[in-house]
């Protein structure tokens, strides 16, 4: 069913580009990316993870955009057209990857608004790892999810153009602006060295485990918000004349760069105050106990370094979170013919529910992220490679509009067709048992 108003679309090219790097950049960039590399073979990962982009993430994004773009609809609608019935169910399971995913990053982004406001008020305490077993589980992780949840939904609700496009025009430069000024500010500090070294440490060894190709693979795909309709969605309001390809490279660009200057930023930090040695095995003990233990030590320098970094964070997990939530809304636009606004209230509470059981107990959160990771975005991935490779009628058509005189599509097409599939086949068989074990263990 075609809905009565017409589709509605970007206001201009770079409205787009902001938007779909505002998905990618996100709390994965900083979050995940710098804790990974320096557990991973420093620099020996970052040529991983390069590769992991360039072959598959890059692929399946311009995938996601051309089949987004081809269809002008949402996921369900836009596998249907192109593939029939028997293909919805995989549009389906974007919508579900929607929901588990904002679910638990609304509680994680909620932890960051409220380290935003202790950073400003210089109120971290002498003990950040009681610290946040406080404020990360129970009433105080539930308040600002759902304070968090209400935004996402409200900006959603606006529409593409006066409230995801507005947003994101606005926040993405600045938010590259303020990690770039970052940067520079932990270059000037005494054991910068040190700490780029332990960032970068390169060895070679680790990096040719399947774990650790699985890690890659994981998360290129979250960071560039692949195999659950995000760009595809994005892609459904672009206009017939945009440059899919050199869009796509853009994308993937900044959200590397991001990535990898915030690793530029967290390690100096953590070095310069001796606190290398804290630097814990998870991701979540690096980012919300020890800079803050290294901002509480800094004084005022302190309070506006760490100011400046939790709001980053929270501004990159808004603009991805409007992403995921406007995978759901699209999809009930279409399918249900609800309004935005109807549809951005009930599913962005529907979501916040969902949340909760994240918000209460953080093994319940990590075991989300591991399921939609391991299992739905390389699953929906490996099924959205199959699809434009092998099911779409004519991908390269519809890259070429647009696009004219770009000549390697069919190298495009190739990966698609077998490299991405072969790549994901081989993490998903490791990946699918270690994900399923950690289920059981949260059940035991
Ligand atoms: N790319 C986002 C990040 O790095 C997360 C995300 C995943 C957003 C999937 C949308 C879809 O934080």
């Amino acid at each position: 069913m075609v809905s009565a108003s017409p589709r509605e679309q970007w206001a201009s090219k770079f409205g787009f580009v902001m938007a779909a790097v505002g998905s990618a950049v996100g709390l994965g960039n900083m979050w995940r990316f710098s804790y990974l590399t320096a557990e991973h073979g420093g620099a020996a990962f970052v040529i991983l993870y390069l590769a992991m982009m360039l072959f598959v993430g890059l692929p399946v994004l311009l995938a996601e955009l051309v089949l987004g773009r081809g269809a002008g609809r949402s996921p369900v609608q836009a596998l249907g057209h192109f593939g029939g019935n028997a293909w919805k169910p995989l549009g389906l399971l974007f919508v579900a990857s929607g929901f588990v995913i904002l679910a638990y990053y609304s509680v994680i982004a909620g932890w960051t608004v409220r380290y935003t406001i202790e950073a400003a008020l210089d109120s971290f305490g002498s003990d950040p790892a009681g610290h946040f077993g406080e404020i990360s589980e129970g009433p105080q992780a539930i308040v600002w999810h759902l304070i968090f949840m209400a935004v996402t939904s409200a900006i959603v609700a606006r529409g593409i153009k006066g409230g995801i496009e507005l947003t994101t025009t606005v926040a993405m430069p600045l938010l590259f602006l303020v990690v770039c000024g970052l940067a520079v500010y932990a270059a000037t500090l005494d054991k910068a060295g040190p700490g780029y070294t332990y960032y970068l440490q390169t060895d070679f060894n680790d990096v040719f485990s399947r774990e650790v190709l699985s890690e890659a693979a994981g998360q290129a795909f979250f960071s560039l918000s692949l195999g659950m309709g995000a760009m595809l969605t994005y892609a459904s309001y672009l206009s017939k004349d945009q440059h899919l390809p050199n869009e796509s490279v853009m994308i993937a660009a900044a959200d590397f760069a991001v990535a990898f200057i915030a690793g530029l930023v967290v390690f100096p930090l953590l070095f310069a105050l001796g606190l290398s040695s804290e630097v814990s095995e998870s991701t979540v003990g690096a980012l919300f106990i020890t800079l803050p233990g290294a901002f509480g030590r800094m004084g005022a320098t302190g309070q506006i370094i760490g100011t400046l970094f939790f709001a980053t964070l929270v501004v990159g997990a808004l603009t991805s979170a409007i992403s995921l939530l406007e995978v759901v809304v699209a999809s009930a636009m279409d399918t249900l013919q609800w309004s935005r606004h109807k549809s951005a209230v009930v599913f962005g509470g529907i979501i916040a529910l969902c949340g909760l059981p994240a918000a209460v107990d953080i093994d319940v959160l990590g075991a989300m992220d591991e399921v939609a990771n391991n299992i739905f975005l390389l699953g929906g991935g490996l099924a959205l490679a199959v699809f434009v490779g092998w099911v779409m009628p004519d991908p390269i058509g519809e890259v070429q509009t647009g696009a004219p005189g770009v000549r390697w599509f069919f190298l495009w097409r190739t990966l698609l067709r077998f490299v991405v599939p072969a790549v994901l086949l081989y993490i998903l068989v490791d990946a699918v048992p270690r994900t399923v074990a950690t289920l059981a263990g949260l059940f035991r």
